[in-house]
């Protein structure tokens, strides 16, 4: 079984390697998936890089990836709402670049039949952040109006289409090459970060901000949006000086967050969800070496991925 992994921490050309690796075993709670996409996040780079490395150890090689699409070849005994022959959505803790991988049942569902194996393989975990973020982290307390910085992003674009749907008022920023995308996704209002100071323009509207942007500046301007006392959340670090009060909140993946119910409300949002793929690149070790290295600088907006001819 073909499956790409890193041999150490560096640069991706020096360390993504391709792997000759035995199947998994399996139990009666897991599914065994013959993977037809994978998507690379830009997590995943910075795991290469080692930016992890003092608190999550690796065993090299490491096969990374986290987010999959692809069919059912094995189910465990327990299992019952997939079968041998479906097409899924997985979700996995690595081991998503490859050819199969072994997942437990309640991280995995059915892929609706209009969904892209592209769609599906790269929605994984933007969506698992969007969703959880607004469902479970803010919850309640998230009020009628979100700030998104970041909106062209996987996360980004999610989350003003999930907030539209929820009945928010979106304001967004992003660069100005990305304005007419992420206008298309529904934002109520747009401003071009490269171009003017959101920070400025939006002064003191939002209940919650959300800083869901790869890096920059963004904290600053984020937090002259909020209004005093309302929320600010980062998928990276928070501002290091918290100068407006505020509920400060950083999101991470949780195990009280079930997979299987975010995974199951992107299925029935299937249609009428959007999310940019920038490129499909064959199912090669030079596929994935590409990848990162483009995720490494500031691409054109969409998720990269990796599909097997069927
Ligand atoms: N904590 C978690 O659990 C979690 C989960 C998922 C993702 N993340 C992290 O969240 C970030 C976004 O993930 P993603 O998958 O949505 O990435 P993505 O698709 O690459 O989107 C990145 C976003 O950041 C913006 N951006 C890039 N450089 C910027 C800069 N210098 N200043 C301001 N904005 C900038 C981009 O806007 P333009 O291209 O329009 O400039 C784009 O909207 C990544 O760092 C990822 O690792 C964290």
């Amino acid at each position: 079984m073909k499956r790409f992994a890193i041999k150490d921490y560096g640069p991706a050309s020096d360390v993504l390697i391709e792997i000759e690796a035995e199947p998994r075993l399996m139990d009666d709670t897991h599914v065994r998936v013959e993977l037809t996409a994978f998507a690379i996040n830009p997590y995943d780079v910075a795991l290469r890089q080692g930016a992890m490395r003092d608190f999550r150890t690796l065993k090299f090689p490491y096969v990374l990836g986290n987010d999959g699409a692809g069919i059912v070849t094995e189910v465990g005994s327990k299992i019952t709402h997939v079968k041998v022959g479906d097409e899924v959505i997985v979700h996995a803790v690595g081991g998503t670049y490859g050819e199969e991988v072994v997942v437990p049942g309640k991280k995995i569902v059915r892929k609706p039949v209009s969904m892209s194996w592209e769609v599906a393989a790269g929605a994984v975990t933007p969506w698992l952040t969007a969703y959880n973020l607004v469902t479970h982290l803010l919850g309640d307390t998230i009020g009628g109006t979100v700030m998104v910085q970041g909106a062209s992003g996987a996360v980004g674009s999610l989350l003003v289409q999930f907030l539209k749907k929820q009945g928010k008022t979106v304001l967004a920023s992003a660069s100005k090459r990305n304005e007419t995308l992420v206008r298309q996704l529904g934002a109520d209002q747009f401003v071009a970060y490269d171009e003017e100071d959101a920070g400025k323009i939006f002064a003191d509207q939002a209940d919650s901000v959300i800083d869901a942007t790869k890096g920059g500046r963004a904290g600053e301007a984020g937090m002259e949006i909020m209004k005093a006392g309302g929320n600010f959340v980062a998928l990276n670090d928070l501002p290091s000086e918290q100068k407006k009060p505020g509920n400060y909140l950083s999101f991470g993946p949780s195990k009280d967050y079930s997979d299987f119910d975010a995974l199951t409300a992107l299925t029935e949002l299937a249609d009428t969800i959007h999310l940019t793929i920038a490129e499909v690149l064959p199912f090669t070790l030079a596929s994935v070496i590409a990848g990162h290295e483009k995720l490494e600088g500031h691409p054109a907006a969409g998720k990269i991925i990796i599909k097997k001819e069927r």
